[in-house]
C-alpha cells in the first residue's frame, strides 16, 4: 500500500477506502487517484506555462514538491482529481476531476500535457467525470468555466453538453490577477436527454439521414 493509500485509509476508513478512490475508464483512458510514484510523471507534463495560464490553480514552475502536496491532500478535502492514463500502456496525458463545494454545484476541470492535445482525450475524461457525478454522487447539476481566451476548453465543455450561463470572474495564480471566464451548468435533465441520444441502442433504432444521398 502507497503512503497516499495508507493516509486515505486513515481518514476514509479501511472498508470506504474503495468508493473514496473511484477508476473510471473510457474507450481508450482510465481515470484513477494520483499516487506519489506519480511525481516525476506529473512534474513532466505540468511544468508547461501554456498549462498554467488556463488554469487557475496551477503553479508555474511545477516543482516534484508542488505535486506531492497535490497528491497529499487528493480527495481529502473538497477537490477530488484525477489523473488520465492511457488503457494501452498506462502512461500518463493529463489531469481531471472536481471540486465538491459545500454549497452550490460540483465543478469539473481538467489539463493535458501540450503532446497530447488534440486528440480528444480531455472531451473523453470529462464527459467520464460528469457521468460519474450523476450517476455515482447524485449531483444535481455540473459546473464549468473556462477562460474567454480559451476556445479548446470552451470547446471542451461545449462537446460535454454544458450551457453558457454568464461571465464571471476567477483568480489566476500564474498572472496574480483576476480573469475573466465564461461559466457553464449542465442539468441532470438535460445530461439525461444526452446520454440517451448517444446510447448505441436507441441510435440502432433511430432513422438514417439520408439528406443529399443519392439513389
Ligand atoms: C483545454 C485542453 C484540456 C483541451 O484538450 P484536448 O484533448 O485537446 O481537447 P479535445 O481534443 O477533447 O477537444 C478540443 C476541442 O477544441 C478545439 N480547439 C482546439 N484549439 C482551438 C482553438 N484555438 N480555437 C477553437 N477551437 C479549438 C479542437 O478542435 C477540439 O474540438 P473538435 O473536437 O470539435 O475539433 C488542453 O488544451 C489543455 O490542457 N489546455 C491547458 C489547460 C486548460 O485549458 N485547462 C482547462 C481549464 S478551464
Amino acid at each position: 500500500m502507497t503512503a497516499l493509500e495508507t493516509e486515505l485509509e486513515g481518514r476514509c476508513g479501511g472498508e470506504l477506502l474503495e468508493s473514496c478512490m473511484p477508476v473510471l475508464e473510457t474507450e481508450r483512458l482510465v481515470l484513477r487517484v494520483p499516487r506519489f510514484e506519480d511525481v516525476p510523471a506529473v512534474v513532466a507534463l505540468a511544468n508547461d506555462r501554456r498549462i498554467a495560464e488556463m488554469t487557475a490553480n496551477l503553479p508555474h514552475p511545477y516543482a516534484a514538491k508542488d505535486a506531492e502536496t497535490w497528491i497529499a491532500n487528493a480527495w481529502t478535502s473538497q477537490d477530488h482529481p484525477l489523473l488520465i492514463t492511457l488503457k494501452t500502456n498506462g502512461a500518463l496525458v493529463g489531469a481531471t476531476g472536481f471540486v465538491m463545494p459545500e454549497l452550490g454545484d460540483p465543478e469539473i476541470g481538467y489539463w493535458l500535457g501540450t503532446a497530447h492535445w488534440g486528440r480528444g482525450y480531455a472531451t473523453e475524461a470529462a464527459r467520464a467525470v460528469v457521468d460519474h457525478l450523476f450517476t455515482d454522487r447524485g449531483a444535481e447539476a455540473v459546473a464549468a468555466r473556462a477562460r474567454v481566451v480559451n476556445p479548446a476548453s470552451r470547446r471542451v465543455i461545449e462537446k460535454c453538453g454544458f450551457q453558457w450561463i454568464g461571465a464571471g470572474l476567477t483568480r489566476s495564480r500564474l498572472l496574480a490577477s483576476s480573469v475573466p471566464v465564461d461559466k457553464f451548468r449542465l442539468d441532470r435533465t438535460l445530461w439525461a436527454s444526452l446520454k440517451a441520444w448517444r446510447d448505441p441502442i436507441l441510435r440502432r433504432s433511430a432513422p438514417k439521414v439520408l439528406i443529399g444521398e443519392r439513389s
